[in-house]
């Protein structure tokens, strides 16, 4: 598989979705040919699945919302993902796979045997090449969604307790620990700008060593 495919992961509120919309026009600026989607949500059954799954008035079983969130994602790589990286393009994800083994694995506490055999699933196996872990402590992350409740731009798994988001932050550190050469955590407590620096620190040489940029 040619291209190049980075993940942009870390609990509510960390600030990966800003990041990867900057490092999105940086790369543009750069003549990179970007591809930008997100999970849940990335094709046009993603937008529908996500609407059902991220209402806060909906009452979704935790086994139901493992299997759309798998759902979500064979639509994503069969429709989207695989095609795009078959042009050589460079996708850019918010969230992917390690989403589920933290949330629903870790957050919602399904086996972790079973989580991965879903995950293998519904991937087909298409792993990432990268993935930035933006890591924020849970307390500093609720003072950024807090803002976002008071905006109601919030969703139903915002609002889960503290212990809900340390469990996934911890299952997030955990697997850039079994995968440190995948996976690279940075650190989110930062400015905006100075995150950003770390990120082109982490993915222009990252581009530049598979020849996607020079
Ligand atoms: P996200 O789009 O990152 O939310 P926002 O744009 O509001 O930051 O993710 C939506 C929610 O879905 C988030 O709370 C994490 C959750 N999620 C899972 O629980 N499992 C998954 O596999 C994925 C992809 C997301």
């Amino acid at each position: 598989m040619a291209g190049a495919f980075i993940t942009f992961e870390g609990i509510d509120g960390c600030g990966k979705s800003t990041q990867l919309r900057i490092l999105a026009s940086e790369l543009r600026v750069r003549r990179v040919e970007v591809v930008t989607t997100r999970e849940p949500g990335g094709t046009s059954l993603g937008r529908k699945l996500r609407a059902a799954l991220l209402d806060v008035d909906e009452q979704v079983d935790p086994l139901a919302e493992l299997f759309v969130f798998a759902a979500d994602r064979a639509q994503h790589v069969r429709q989207h993902l695989l095609p795009a990286l078959a042009a050589n393009k460079v996708v850019l994800s918010d969230r992917y796979a390690d989403a589920t083994v933290a949330y629903q694995g870790a957050g919602r506490g399904f086996d972790r045997a079973l989580v991965q055999e879903l995950v293998q699933l519904a991937t087909g196996g298409l792993k990432p090449d990268l993935t930035l872990l933006f890591d924020l402590s849970v307390p500093e992350s609720a003072v950024r969604t807090r803002k976002r409740v008071a905006l109601k731009h919030t969703d139903r798994l915002d609002i889960e307790d503290a212990e809900f988001h340390t469990r996934v932050r911890n299952a997030y550190l955990e697997i850039a620990r079994a995968e440190p050469d995948r996976v690279r955590v940075i650190d989110a407590r930062n400015s905006v700008p100075e995150t950003q620096e770390l990120v082109m620190d982490i993915v222009m040489p990252f581009l530049r060593d598979r020849g996607l940029w020079s």
